[in-house]
């Protein structure tokens, strides 16, 4: 595995800060990154996330600003003033306010990534046309995810299933983040439709975003060195 590059990040899906810390405790920086999402962030909120950068991780701050274009550009300025690696919007807050997100991030020094939600997995073809929009929901990823390419985001939160479609649209540069990964044989637990790390890597993942594979294992380390090995196989 590439210490300045790991491919795994463990979503810290935590109620509290104790918990979380604890599981810390027994990873390895140059082994994975983090995600905070809006529950550990609502609770323990920049205090938390600089613990967490302090301890040596970077972190995917999962927030998914969708607001208008002035106030997302001052959120994304504000997280990477926490010194996050990667952040996020929604890509139905349109062109202007991905430009107006991404043109702040730019002139920063250390410029954090900044990707897009599409559509949410949660949401169905009911569930699209009754918010008004036309066409299946794998249309309105793709489409989606090339508007956020054109306006100057560096990829998008997708589902594995979605990789390989997005992988041949999209610029090989454009980073495609992906929950849903499971190794073979491991609990699926809520998750539908979920690939291994491997599979996922191959249809041209960039990150793999894992939880409970790594999170509810005995030993967390292990099942992220199993994880890890997995992808650097894929990679080779
Ligand atoms: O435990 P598990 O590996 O299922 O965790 C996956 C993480 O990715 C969770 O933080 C979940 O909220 C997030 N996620 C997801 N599916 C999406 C978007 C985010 O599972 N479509």
């Amino acid at each position: 595995m590439n210490a300045n590059d790991p491919r795994v990040i463990v979503a810290l899906d935590y109620p509290a800060v104790s918990p979380a810390m604890d599981l810390l405790d027994r990873l390895d920086p140059a082994q994975c990154r983090v995600k905070i999402g809006k529950e550990m962030f609502t609770r323990a909120g920049p205090a938390f996330v600089e613990q967490v950068a302090s301890k040596g991780f970077e972190i995917f701050l999962d927030l998914k600003y969708h607001d208008i274009p002035n106030t997302v550009a001052a959120a994304c300025a504000a997280a990477a003033d926490m010194g996050v690696w990667m952040m996020n919007v929604h890509a139905s807050g349109g062109r202007k306010m991905m430009t107006a997100a991404a043109e702040r991030v730019a002139t920063l020094r250390d410029r954090p990534l900044l990707i897009a939600v599409t559509i949410l997995t949660s949401l169905g073809q009911e569930d699209i046309a009754e918010i008004g929009y036309g066409g299946t929901p794998a249309d309105n990823v793709r489409r989606l995810a090339a508007l956020a390419e054109d306006s100057g985001l560096d990829g998008v939160v997708c589902s594995p299933l979605e990789v390989s479609p997005l992988r041949n649209d999209r610029a090989a540069s454009f980073l495609l983040v992906t929950p849903g990964v499971r190794p073979a044989g491991a609990a699926t637990d809520d998750q539908k439709r979920v690939m291994t790390p491997g599979d996922a890597i191959r249809a041209g993942a960039s990150y793999l975003v894992v939880g409970r594979p790594i999170t509810g294992a005995p030993d967390p380390l292990a099942s992220l060195a199993v994880i890890n090995a997995e992808v650097e196989q894929a990679l080779a």
